[in-house]
């Protein structure tokens, strides 16, 4: 039995996605190892279970909430040398089938773990959205880059993924002291990382939007094991509500998830 490290940040309304983020990984992450949540809020009602560690973390803002992540997790960092793996879960992402630890587990060559970005999954390199400004440390050149991999969902064994943590940290922040921000932060900087490594790769069933707007065509084959949960759904109150434009959500109930799951199946098929 493995002891499995959770890095999961939920500042804001983002808390709203916890509960059911946890019961499904309970449920269905890694069924037979031990696992350790790590929740980065500013909640201060939250009530959790045993294996869950609250971290008080003031919301940074956007795009500094994302990109600063690395340093966010090193607060961790003697916990987090305790773990076998550690696994980072973006907080709308939710499991949705069994993912055994043989899946997500890379081996020592591989040493990390990543998975392929849902809007670039089987899509030409030329699409790919590196960073392309080559003063930044996220720099990917043309024609490098075989694969283009998402922030929301990335782990490894836990001396690699330290390695990249502290790494990661250090990029952002040598970009930050030039005045550089990579074009999709934390992402950019990952998606350069990758470039000189043998990571485990996920396919993009790991990350499927609830509601796909875009690459239908290649993502339609693929039997979801996450989610990445709509702002618009039901569970999480509205678009509106999680940017605390209202304060008013979009109730979770029967008449409201029935609505909503009308509007998913008329909008899949029609980008199907
Ligand atoms: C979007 C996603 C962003 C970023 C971007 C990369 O679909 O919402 O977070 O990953 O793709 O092009």
């Amino acid at each position: 039995m493995a002891k499995i490290g959770i890095l999961y940040i939920a500042t804001g309304r983002y808390i709203t996605f916890w509960n059911e983020f946890y019961k499904r990984c309970e449920k269905f992450f890694c069924n037979d190892h031990q696992k350790q949540y790590f929740l980065f809020t500013d909640a201060n009602n939250v009530s959790v279970k045993n294996n869950v560690k609250i971290i008080q973390h003031k919301y940074l803002g956007w795009p500094e909430e994302t990109l600063m992540r690395f340093d966010t997790f090193l607060k961790v960092e003697n916990d987090l040398q305790k773990m076998d793996y550690i696994y980072f879960f973006n907080a709308n992402l939710y499991p949705v089938r069994k993912i055994k630890g043989e899946e997500v587990f890379p081996s020592f060559e591989q040493q990390i773990m990543v998975t392929l970005h849902p809007a670039f999954y089987n899509m030409p390199r030329k699409i790919f959205t590196y960073e392309n400004n080559e003063k930044s440390s996220a720099y990917v050149p043309f024609p490098l880059g075989e694969y283009y991999v998402c922030g929301g969902f990335n782990g490894g064994i836990a001396e690699y993924y330290l390695k990249l943590i502290n790494d990661l940290d250090k990029a952002v922040k040598n970009d930050l002291k030039n005045g550089i921000i990579a074009v999709w932060h934390d992402e950019s900087h990952l998606n350069r990382y990758i470039l000189d490594r043998n990571p485990l790769i996920l396919s993009a069933k790991y990350v499927i939007p609830e509601v796909i707007g875009f690459n239908q065509k290649n993502l339609k084959s693929l039997k979801p094991k996450m989610i990445l949960i709509d702002k618009m759904s039901p569970i999480c109150g509205g678009h509106d509500y999680m940017r605390g434009l209202t304060d008013k959500r979009i109730k979770n109930n029967f008449i409201n998830r029935f609505k909503w799951w009308l509007h998913k199946k008329r909008t899949n098929k029609k980008n199907g």
